[in-house]
């Protein structure tokens, strides 16, 4: 037997067996006559001694050249220790060694491998085998396990089965850019990765699987952020016969089972909101709602008193930082200064004081009365104690610009609690969105999206105004998850096909697949992913996705452990019959 116990089960109950363990070094202290060695593996640390009085020379020798990473396997004996370490389970105990094998020699880590590391971030993205040894990477790869198991038990209970979908496949649009991958045997052709299974789970529901799942990798050639790979995983979901409340129903018991069973945490029902309001109170159609701030519209109460700066403004709108009244000139100074940043590109702020003593104190008292004031207080919901910070301008970037300085009001006033879980559902999303760059409506969730079969006369006449039965499932100011039902009509999704600016040949050759099984009997059906990396993380306290995933890729979309991209010879070129021109950019 290789060991007999791991380096994490040996307790003060062991004492006085002979046990065999395996592990890598981690610290060695040599006083001389006594060496410590703490052993560590997947489950622990168990602290190893070796002595003059009471080892046999030879191992003593052995254990003199160890070094930090080394892989052994000894045995020896449980005893109970000197000083006790009443932090660790293994604490009360050390291993008297009797044997000792070297596995296997390392060289030194450029890192400490200890839950505080010495190491920066591209070192350990290098040797990213030396990070998961440590414990902050290895328990959120434990964690991740354990929240998909969650997931498989929860929807196998309810009747999911789970199905794979092909990696290779024609390009679906999701609004990224596809990483394509060349056929050799079909010269001048190309696969492109799937950046979401979409086409092929709603070709299952034609398929009369009726509940299809799959914890899923999909791929997607766009910017990077924390909350954002170019290779993620989605819990990718579908349902024949259903309605939009049957989803929401059916995966926010998914949501509620997985926090239960890997946090404890239980959940009550979940609010929901319509993309229309999210904008409107928090602009923002992933909202925060672990905290307040909601915001008041002021355009009404505050134009036509000769201010010039909201007057003929297409919106005014503020919030009330909850015990804010206190904030100095200097502070407002600086908040006023970040709104200004680009990211941000706000042109100010005006602020009123909501003064301890109930009085209104503003910076732009030359222009409005107590009264007025008091009304902005109402709206914006604000107590004795707080500050209204407002702005103005064009509705949909002044909402923008301010749901930035509510986030960054939030986060300074440590109002985003991870131990807080606040999930929300936004439904009602709009079926279009207008692009700017290339002048036509883009599908704002997906093509397959069916409209709201009220809002359908609109598809020609006002397509912006149709709404979507669309929904996103938010999670502590966290898109996690995002759904639709679908079109499952020939003739509506040609209808949609030809708003998004498809001819009828492009639709046919991308999509004739989907619209040829719509004829055969396609169900009703509808469905939902979940950003699996994002939910992990966020239910892990944190909100960069890298920290979850074993090898994930840097900023560049680089893995720079085994230097990904790379370059091909010439010989897999030609075989791809690719001729290979780079054009540089200068
Ligand atoms: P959507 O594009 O909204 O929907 O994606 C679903 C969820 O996947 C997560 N996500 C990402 N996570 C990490 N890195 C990325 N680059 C990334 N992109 C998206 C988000 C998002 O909510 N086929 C549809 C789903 C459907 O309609 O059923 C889809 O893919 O958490």
């Amino acid at each position: 037997m290789f060991r007999t116990h791991t380096c994490g089960s040996l307790t003060a109950k062991n004492i006085g067996e002979t046990v065999t363990l395996a592990g890598w070094v981690q610290k060695i202290r040599n006083k001389g006559f006594v060496i410590w060695v703490d052993l560590r593996d997947r489950y622990g640390i168990t602290q190893l001694v070796f002595d003059t009085e009471r080892t046999d020379a030879s191992v003593l020798e052995n254990a003199k050249s160890l070094g930090r990473e080394f892989v052994v396997q000894i045995k020896g004996t449980v005893i109970e220790r000197e000083s006790k370490n009443l932090l660790m389970p293994t604490g009360e105990i050390e291993l008297l060694v009797s044997e000792l094998t070297l596995l296997n020699a390392s060289k030194t880590p450029p890192f400490t491998i200890e839950d505080k590391t010495d190491g920066g971030e591209d070192l350990r993205m290098k040797y990213r085998y030396l990070d998961i040894r440590r414990n902050p990477v290895k328990q959120n790869l434990i964690f991740r396990s354990q929240v998909a198991m969650a997931v498989r038990n929860y929807l196998s209970g309810e009747g999911f089965i789970e199905i794979e979908t092909p990696y290779l496949i024609k390009s679906t649009p999701e609004g990224a850019r596809d990483f394509v991958v060349p056929s050799r045997m079909n010269e001048g052709q190309f696969y492109a990765l799937p950046q979401s299974p979409q086409t092929f789970k709603q070709l299952l529901m034609v398929g009369g699987m009726d509940k299809y799942f799959q914890i899923v990798r999909c791929f997607r050639d766009e910017d990077l952020r924390a909350d954002r790979q170019p290779e993620f995983t989605q819990i990718d979901c579908e349902m024949a016969f259903v309605e939009q409340e049957d989803i929401l129903n059916a995966f926010e018991g998914l949501t509620r089972h997985i926090l239960e069973h890997t946090k404890g945490v239980e959940l009550e029902k979940f609010p929901r909101m319509t993309y229309d309001q999210a904008m409107r109170k928090y602009g923002n159609d992933k909202p925060d709602i672990r905290f307040g701030m909601a915001f008041g519209e002021l355009t009404e109460v505050a134009q036509g008193f000769g201010f010039p700066v909201f007057d003929g403004q297409e919106l005014v709108v503020g919030i009330a930082v909850p015990n804010g009244a206190e904030m100095t000139r200097k502070e407002i100074d600086e908040l006023t200064e970040w709104v200004k940043r680009s990211q941000v590109g706000a042109k100010g702020l005006v602020w009123v004081r909501y003064q301890a003593d109930g009085t209104l104190k503003s910076s732009v008292d030359k222009f409005y009365n107590t009264e007025t004031l008091q009304k902005w207080a109402e709206k914006t919901a604000a107590k004795t104690g707080d500050m209204i910070l407002i702005m103005a301008g064009n509705a949909d970037k002044t909402r923008s610009q301010l749901s930035d300085l509510r986030m960054e009001l939030a986060k300074r006033l440590g109002l985003r609690n991870p131990e807080i879980f606040a999930p929300l559902w936004v439904v009602d999303f709009p079926l279009l969105e207008w692009d700017e760059e290339s002048g036509r409506y883009h599908a704002m969730h997906h093509p397959f999206t069916s409209p709201k079969p009220e809002d359908i006369p609109m598809l020609e006449t006002n397509p912006g105004k149709v709404r979507a039965n669309a929904y996103d499932l938010v999670l502590n100011g966290n898109e996690i998850g995002g759904g639709s039902i679908r079109i499952h009509d020939k003739s509506t999704q040609q209808r949609m096909f030809k708003l998004l600016g498809f001819s009828d040949e492009q639709a046919k050759a991308q999509f004739g697949f989907l619209m040829d099984a719509f004829e055969y009997g396609a169900p009703p059906h509808g469905g939902i992913a979940f950003g699996f990396d994002r939910l992990v993380s966020i239910l892990g306290g944190q909100e960069t996705i890298r920290d979850f995933i074993a090898f994930p890729k840097n900023n560049s979309g680089r893995d720079i452990m085994i230097d990904a991209p790379a370059t091909i010879s010439e010989e897999q070129l030609d075989e791809l019959n690719i001729a290979l021109t780079l054009k540089v950019k200068k």
